[in-house]
């Protein structure tokens, strides 16, 4: 029977709780399919080799780990993938931090998982490769003479041409992805603009009248957007056992009758976080009734420390929460609270249905699954608002749904807080039973069984009864 195998950087560590849309996504996608699961340990081998794979079986998950040397780290982690591709894709070129060295270090450690994966893999395996680390893995496999399907999903934006090409090495990064069969954005407008770049740069052509099939002087593969979803009736039910969980009920008792409005983030500079917050407190300027009404609470995990525009962002958002509390504050009442943890899903499924209002806006964002989330957790009986950023993914199947905010108008911000706060019962009913509808007609399944079926038409047991 053929396997299921998964490859992406960053695979969840079962004592930590996950951040990040990826790792939450292709866990549930897996939960019932299994497979093998390869990526990084999250730790450093220091200087030494890493030794072979770690192997760790988790119900039919088994996860193949693989550590990275201190160097391996800086040059691929947080040098190639992290200061290029990252704020490349999400359109701050003025960020991009490009270096010979890294690229070599990005390309040599795909060939190293290539190398560490080849021998794992038996003719009938399906291979779907994850996300902006290991774009060339494809090609590096192909040339060891791997012959299988093999697909790819991109997490983050692709942005236009004119962004793209900036890259040093963009061609020969859109050759390399030429090697799949199958490449999956989150957005149509992501799929096209990968095409404009592919027919750009002249590194293969669409073919005639097969929408998405394009085609090199050696081997034809499809481009398509796949919206990536999440698991919705266990995040509803865990939503609504959260009620009874400890650390919600003092959370709940430590508010009184003020209403949450909250937002959950890696700190990262496409979440746009210090704009939400401005457009927070100009919401409170602009509506002094609502001092002591509400409170907004910020959850942010810190992220990819050691990349200098990170360590920065901590500080200006810290900074920023702590102006607003300084100075609009009373006594008896915090406007904002600023919490650098990570929380389960336990906690945070329960915090979304206790809110209002979720602020969800990113300056650009793949897809933002932290909206679909708040969605699910709702109770439909007395829902909250989503305010949605329209450079996340997730506006083209919510723009119904939810409040769509530019995240560069702090004055259209603030007025879409003040909006969702004194909103009616009976549109919040109708908001919230759109944006439901769009999720559970774009489910994790369905994203898994729809990329699976077009990637290996062939192979039904892949495809798990649902
Ligand atoms: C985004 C990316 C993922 C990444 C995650 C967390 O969701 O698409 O590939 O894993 O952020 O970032 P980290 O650098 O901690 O893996």
């Amino acid at each position: 029977m053929s396997r299921l195998i998964v490859v992406s950087n960053r695979v969840p560590n079962p004592d930590r709780p996950a951040a990040g849309g990826l790792a939450v996504a292709v866990q549930a996608a897996l939960r019932d399919r299994g497979g093998i699961w390869m990526g990084w340990s999250g730790n450093s081998c220091g200087e030494r080799d890493p030794g072979p794979l770690r192997i760790r079986e988790e119900g039919n998950i088994t996860y193949a780990l693989t550590d990275l040397s201190d160097r391996d780290i800086a040059e691929y982690y947080q040098g190639f993938a992290n200061s290029v591709l990252w704020p490349l894709c999400h359109y701050r070129i003025d960020l991009t931090d490009f270096a010979r060295r890294d690229a070599a270090g990005y390309f040599r450690v795909n060939r190293q998982f290539a190398e560490r994966l080849a021998p794992m893999i038996r003719p009938d395996d399906v291979i779907w490769i994850h996300d902006y680390h290991l774009i060339p893995l494809a090609a590096e496999l192909r040339q060891m003479g791997i012959e299988n399907q093999i697909g790819f999903f991109l997490h983050i934006p692709w942005p236009a041409p004119d962004v793209y090409l900036t890259l040093p090495v963009s061609e020969r990064l859109l050759q390399s992805m030429t090697a799949f069969d199958l490449l999956g954005f989150q957005t149509a407008a992501d799929a096209e603009n990968f095409g404009l770049c592919l027919k750009r740069s002249r590194v293969a052509n669409p073919v005639a009248g097969q929408p998405g099939l394009f085609e090199t002087p050696d081997r034809q593969f499809t481009v398509d957007a796949f919206p990536i979803g999440i698991d919705v009736a266990h995040f509803t039910r865990t939503a609504r056992n959260a009620a009874r969980n400890p650390t919600m009920r003092r959370f709940k008792d430590s508010l009184g009758d003020q209403q949450v409005i909250v937002g959950v983030d890696r700190l990262d500079y496409t979440k746009g976080i210090p704009q939400r917050l401005a457009g927070y407190r100009r919401f409170l300027e602009n509506n002094p009734i609502w001092a002591g009404k509400v409170g907004y609470l910020q959850i942010t995990p810190t992220s990819r420390e050691g990349v200098a525009e990170y360590d920065a962002l901590q500080r200006e958002v810290a900074e920023l929460a702590g102006r607003i509390a300084g100075q609009l504050g009373r006594l008896d009442w915090t406007p904002v609270r600023y919490v650098n943890r990570a929380f389960g899903q336990h906690i945070l499924a329960g915090i979304y249905r206790m809110a209002r209002v979720g602020l969800v806006t990113p300056l650009r964002d793949g897809m933002n699954l932290v909206a679909k989330e708040f969605i699910a957790a709702q109770d439909p009986a007395d829902p909250g608002v989503l305010v949605l950023s329209r450079f996340a993914g997730a506006a083209y199947e919510l723009e119904g749904g939810a409040l769509l905010v530019n995240p560069y108008d702090e004055e259209g911000m603030a007025n879409a807080i003040a909006t969702a706060v004194s909103m009616s019962l009976e549109r919040r009913q109708e908001l919230h039973a759109y944006a439901l509808a769009q999720i559970e007609a774009h489910d994790i399944f369905g994203w898994c069984d729809a990329f699976l079926t077009r990637l290996a038409p062939a192979i039904p047991e892949l495809v798990a009864d649902s």
